[in-house]
């Protein structure tokens, strides 16, 4: 199968309709979508990922409107998030209606709804009126995808289209938050910090472990989002100078030998929307390790260490 790349959303909708894959452009990374409504082209997510069918999917709509159906009880306080953060990189886990295919749940109760705010895939929702099922665009427990290129590394061949709409302008997975006792947690950190909705809430919202929860969650596997060149959380030695590459957060002067820059304005937020890029170049420089400086353990800088400590167990693990 040839994958093509470009931008006729009439295109990426009639084969969306017909049940083959196509891999849009939201705020936050690249997905890999099917009519959630279509249990074959569902089937077909998990078999391009190469992804493991007891890991749920996300479901995203044009708007809440769209996806009360697909819920059975969509909480207030939640109502007051979205109204607050949607469309954008905030998805709810809410309990799963009968519309919802337990092929999309890994077969819990409950189901992942999200409102993306990119453009044009909120054009192709309004089209389609219908949800669209869509993990990450990457095989299973590799670098998530900000570009279409990054889609076309990983996927050629495996799926007809990529619908471009340029890089992602956040770069990193949307929050997942679900409600536990009456209280928001956060199942996975994302492009919505828990600063913004402490702010919202009146309380910090606590993070659930998959071992908290009981629910498996790919973000919540202990070796994903992984390069190919073995990564570290730190700073190279000296000896390693010339054979291993340095990422920082900002410009430094100190670094000797190569290293790629986040931020040139030493911020989170262009790191962030920066951060898969700047590894998925790391891993085409043929260098030997890369090294991540670790971020500032506040608002986005939290899911930025969340996704480097994951990459970097595959590793650490491996030495032992
Ligand atoms: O930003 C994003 O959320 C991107 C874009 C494409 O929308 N999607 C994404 O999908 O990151 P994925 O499949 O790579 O990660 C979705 C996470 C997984 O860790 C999955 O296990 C979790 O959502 N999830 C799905 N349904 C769930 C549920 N019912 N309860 C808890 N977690 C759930
Ligand atoms: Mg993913």
């Amino acid at each position: 199968m040839q994958t093509a790349v470009g931008t006729d959303l009439q295109l990426a909708l009639d084969l969306l309709e017909r049940g083959q894959l196509v891999s849009i452009p939201t705020e936050t990374v690249y997905g890999l979508a099917a009519d959630a409504n279509n249990e074959d082209a569902i089937l077909s997510i998990f078999k391009a990922k190469e992804r493991p069918t007891s890991n749920p999917l996300i479901l995203h709509f044009a708007n809440l409107e769209q996806a009360l159906p697909y819920t059975t009880h969509f909480p207030p306080i939640f109502e007051a998030l979205y109204a607050h953060f949607c469309p954008g990189p905030l998805t709810f886990v809410v309990p799963k209606s009968s519309l919802v295919s337990n092929l999309i749940t890994g077969g819990q109760s409950t189901v992942a709804l999200r409102f993306p705010a990119h453009p044009l895939l909120q054009q192709l929702l309004h089209k389609l009126e219908r949800p669209l099922a869509a993990p990450s665009a990457n095989l299973y427990g590799q670098l998530s995808p900000t570009t279409a290129q990054h889609v076309l590394g990983q996927l050629n061949q495996r799926i007809p289209y990529i619908l471009d709409g340029g890089p992602c302008l956040h770069g990193l997975e949307s929050t997942i938050i679900g409600l536990q006792n009456e209280q928001v947690v956060i199942y996975r950190h994302g492009g919505i910090t828990t600063e913004m909705l402490a702010d919202k809430l009146g309380y910090t919202p606590p993070i659930k472990t998959q071992e908290e929860s009981g629910i498996l969650t790919s973000g919540m596997v202990k070796h994903h989002y992984a390069t190919q060149t073995p990564l570290f959380l730190g700073y190279k030695s000296d000896d390693k100078e010339k054979s291993a590459l340095q990422i920082t957060l900002g410009p430094k002067a100190l670094i000797k030998g190569p290293y790629l820059v986040l931020s040139q304005q030493n911020t989170l937020l262009e790191a962030a929307r920066n951060l898969y890029a700047t590894l998925h170049e790391a891993d085409t420089m043929g260098m030997q390790e890369i090294y991540v400086e670790p971020f500032p353990n506040v608002g986005l800088g939290k899911a930025m260490n969340d996704r480097l400590a994951r990459a970097a167990a595959k590793f650490s693990d491996l030495d032992k």
